[in-house]
């Protein structure tokens, strides 16, 4: 920590965007302490995402309750509000742009921080070029988050770690539940991730309890009705039970949402959810096999008392680190190298690398004959699921 002479002045504005975690709120902490130990002058929240910054619904941080700043790091869901907001491109629509300035100068803010994930990157690299092309002096930074873990760049993401945590134990529970009756179900646990696989690999971990996932489907191989029937006739007949794991965003073979709710939010994003009963109906009307779907929906975003250790600390210090923007003069999105032996290196890339663009699960870890996720995965994920002590049930 620096001496009070040693600080940098400068007045910041954090805020939180886009879907909740289990460890947003850890990475807020980590802006507090760290805008607290590195620079003086005054740390402000914007409430409810960008939308506090345009219609400035602006808090300070002496305002908030130091009680429950204290338990800050595990509680889920957005402490400050989040929005899913999309600004224009300023030279179409400078409006808002010129709302948000007007808080911005009111406030003196000299370093912004977005808490988000791709579409938040987006914001911050629109605000960022907007700032520029003015010539106002402020460094925008932004803090990675999302549980889906489709940022580029960065190893993973803060979020991520704890969703699949939460996935791996569920599937656990629900295995186990299902080896209760001599004429088993097929289960069938629908898992987030608009666009990618990555929180559905997770079931990989299964292997490591001695448990074993019957099927799985991910949006980046497509998914063909037909074939789905066959095996699980297949899987059915041979062990009168069966779990198969699917991604929300599963799509056919013309690309296409295999379902489809239409409804969408401002990044033209369709709301997901549903396609674990959908699969389910069809399995029940062309097979005639029992089913049952679980669509884990918000919990596995929100479940913080099973949240990952690590994914806590990590995203309390890409907080922190954030708050350095001012000081190294950067602009960008705080991002993860992994070295050896699992440590972690953070650096600043450019928001440009990030926004709007999306990282695969690459295929290398899916078998497309057998649908499944492969071993190797489990050397990628593991670290990221904190502390496996005490993670079995007492039978296993
Ligand atoms: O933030 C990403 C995400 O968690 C996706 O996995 C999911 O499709 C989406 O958010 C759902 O968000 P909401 O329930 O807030 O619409």
């Amino acid at each position: 920590m620096k001496q009070e002479n040693q600080k940098n002045y400068v007045n910041a504005l954090y805020l939180q965007s886009g879907g909740p975690t289990s460890v947003i709120n850890a990475s807020m902490k980590g802006v507090i302490d760290g805008f607290k130990d590195n620079s003086s002058g005054n740390l402000y929240f914007s409430l409810y995402g960008v939308d506090g910054l345009i219609n400035d619904n602006i808090i300070s941080l002496d305002s908030l309750d130091k009680s429950k700043l204290r338990k800050l790091e595990k509680t889920p869901g957005t402490f400050l509000g989040s929005a899913r907001h999309r600004l224009k491109p300023f030279l179409e629509d400078d409006h808002e742009y010129l709302k948000i300035l007007e808080v911005i100068k009111k406030y003196d803010i000299h370093l912004l921080i977005l808490n988000g994930g791709n579409d938040s990157m987006d914001t911050g690299y629109k605000l960022n070029e907007y700032f520029k092309y003015i010539n106002y002096p402020i460094n925008v930074v932004g803090v990675p988050k999302t549980i889906d873990n489709d940022l580029m760049i960065t190893d993973h993401t803060p979020g991520y770690g704890s969703a699949s945590r939460f996935i791996v134990s569920a599937l656990a529970s629900i295995y186990l539940d299902n080896l209760a009756y001599r004429n088993g179900k097929i289960n069938i646990v629908e898992v987030m991730g608009r666009d990618t696989g990555w929180l559905t690999a997770s079931c990989v971990m299964l292997q490591t309890l001695g448990m074993e996932v019957d099927l799985v489907y991910i949006p980046e191989s497509s998914f063909d009705e037909n074939d789905f029937l066959v095996r699980v006739n297949d899987i059915y007949a041979r062990k009168r039970r069966g779990m198969i794991v699917v991604s929300e965003g599963i799509k056919n073979s013309d690309g296409d949402f295999v379902l489809n709710n239409k409804a969408t939010d401002s990044f033209n994003h369709v709301q997901l959810g549903g396609v674990g009963s959908y699969l389910a109906n069809l399995i029940t009307s062309k097979l005639n096999i029992k089913t049952r779907a679980v669509e884990l929906s918000v919990l596995q975003r929100s479940y913080a008392l099973q949240a990952s250790n690590v994914d806590i600390e990590e995203a309390y210090t890409a907080g922190y680190i954030a708050t350095l923007g001012k000081e190294f003069n950067v602009d960008g999105m705080v991002s993860f190298t992994r070295e050896k032996n699992y440590s972690l290196n953070y650096s600043f890339i450019p928001f440009a690398e990030v926004a709007n663009k999306i990282k695969y699960l690459p295929l290398k870890y899916y078998d497309e004959e057998t649908k499944q996720i492969k071993k190797s995965f489990i050397r990628y994920i593991k670290p990221l699921l904190g502390s496996l002590k005490d993670f079995k049930y007492p039978i296993l």
